[in-house]
């Protein structure tokens, strides 16, 4: 009753709207020109009760869709950190939707559970992690983030998610700095540690961690009868870019007996390069790391990962039976991770990989860091604007002396042509460029600098 007639006809005019698109993707407006409300007014309707055809359907979704959405793909698509989705990386999510698979068990999704084995073990060769290493594919870097804590939590105080947190005597404090995404605060307020022992120490003038401020922190809780129990490390902080000095972080963790998880969601992506490698050192003493495929990998959403040292301690967590950890059996993901049904996230690693390999995309991640530099240095100089990083990774957070409204103002003198978001960094408002989209060139940011110089003169 639910099989479609022509099938294939279907299929075939999707592809040729997705084709459309895709080779359009870098003209026109980035974001959409209609409002919400106009949205609303264009997408709102009751509840179908009666079908219509699917051609009226995949006419309605060329119609009101496609030209409704963010062309996040785009070369002029220069914010927040959601990369553009690589060709690869979307053929395979093609291919993976046919295919619909489980992989929660190995027979809802053979081949994809052994891909996703097999891509967790390569991304963690990659962090040069050992043997015992494991992980899983997530939706992002929020849930990443959340599952590594909750093993860290099982690891650092064992049978604690089948006692309780009353069952600890003494509570727990986290670590992390001024800069972490606020998706630190979710999964500490969602795993019963409460937000408020959540330590957020200040940074130094890159934005990355002040260490001794840290061990201050620490000794205080000692003395006043807590429990420190984990430092998250900055990879990529979401406004800046910074990445903290993870090596020093290490050393603090090892001095103290904390779990340390690297919160390497945006720049762990980097660790392909040459430059990432440097700024990611000591990232191999971490106990568990989050790193996004789908920001600096260049993987279409959802697909974050998490990676843990020892891949007992997410056993240990989140386990569906009762059979000890075994490390010679085979990975099953639904003892890995808080889902059972879920998607295969691996499938499109697994395309884009193949397709690309790592050095592709390697010197893409290069590139974008290459043209991050060209615009800081190219701001150099302009009179009436400052700049508030020099980009450690992709990212360029600079203001006009008028503040937020002058920025706002700038924002909107370029929102046909650029799509670039406000932030604030240091308590300042500023507008961030994030240079991470593979078909973002060198023409793009002398387009984008001439529009700031432009501004200024008319302005
Ligand atoms: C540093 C950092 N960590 C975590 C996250 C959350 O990742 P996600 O949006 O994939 O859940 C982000 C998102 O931008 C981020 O920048």
């Amino acid at each position: 009753m639910l099989e479609l007639e022509k099938m294939d006809l279907h299929i075939d005019s999707l592809m040729e709207l997705i084709k459309k698109y895709q080779s359009e993707i870098s003209s026109g407006r980035v974001l959409p020109e209609a409002s919400r409300s106009e949205m609303e007014r264009i997408i709102f309707e009751e509840m179908p009760t009666a079908g219509k055809a699917p051609e009226a359907v995949i006419g309605e979704f060329a119609e009101k869709i496609i030209p409704n959405s963010t062309k996040v793909g785009s070369a002029r698509f220069l914010s927040w950190i959601i990369t553009s989705p690589s060709q690869a990386g979307i053929l395979g999510e093609m291919a993976n939707i046919g295919l619909s698979q489980a992989p929660f068990l190995f027979k809802a999704g053979p081949a994809a559970t052994v891909i996703e084995d097999m891509a967790i073990g390569w991304i963690s060769s990659l962090f040069d992690f050992p043997k015992e290493s494991g992980g899983i594919l997530v939706s992002g870097g929020s849930v990443s983030t959340l599952t590594a804590l909750g093993a860290a939590r099982e690891a650092m105080f064992p049978g604690i998610t089948e006692n309780g947190m009353h069952s600890i005597e003494k509570p727990p404090v986290l670590y992390t700095s001024k800069k972490a995404h606020a998706s630190i605060d979710k999964a500490v307020g969602a795993l019963g540690f409460g937000k408020k022992m959540l330590r957020k120490i200040a940074v130094d003038a890159e934005y990355r961690i002040d260490a001794n401020e840290l061990e201050e922190s620490i000794l205080k809780d000692i003395q006043e009868g807590l429990r420190p129990f984990c430092i998250i490390a900055q990879a990529g902080t979401s406004v800046a870019g910074a990445v903290d000095d993870i090596q020093k972080l290490s050393e603090i963790a090892k001095k103290y007996s904390l779990w340390l998880h690297v919160d390497g969601a945006y720049g762990g992506g980097a660790i392909i390069t040459a430059k990432g490698r440097e700024l990611l050192r000591g990232i191999q003493e971490a106990d568990s790391i989050s790193v996004d495929p789908h920001k600096w990998l260049f993987i279409p959403p959802e697909a974050g990962c998490v990676l843990l040292r020892n891949k007992k301690h997410l056993y240990n967590a989140y386990r569906m039976g009762q059979d000890e950890y075994n490390p010679d059996t085979p990975v099953e993901f639904v003892n890995y991770g808080i889902q059972s049904t879920r998607m295969s996230r691996a499938i499109k690693i697994w395309f884009a990989f193949k397709i690309y390999g790592i050095n592709t995309l390697s010197a893409t991640i290069e590139k974008n860091m290459e043209l991050a530099k060209a615009f800081y240095e190219g701001l150099e100089g302009v009179k009436g604007l400052y700049r508030l990083n020099n980009p450690m990774t992709s990212a360029v957070c600079f203001s006009f002396e008028g503040g937020q409204e002058e920025n706002e103002s700038f924002l909107r003198y370029i929102e046909d042509k650029f799509f670039v978001s406000p932030a604030v960094l240091g308590g300042k408002h500023c507008i961030r460029a994030c240079f991470s989209n593979y078909r973002t060139k060198v023409e793009h940011v002398e387009e984008l600098l001439e529009l700031v110089r432009k501004f200024k003169g008319i302005y």
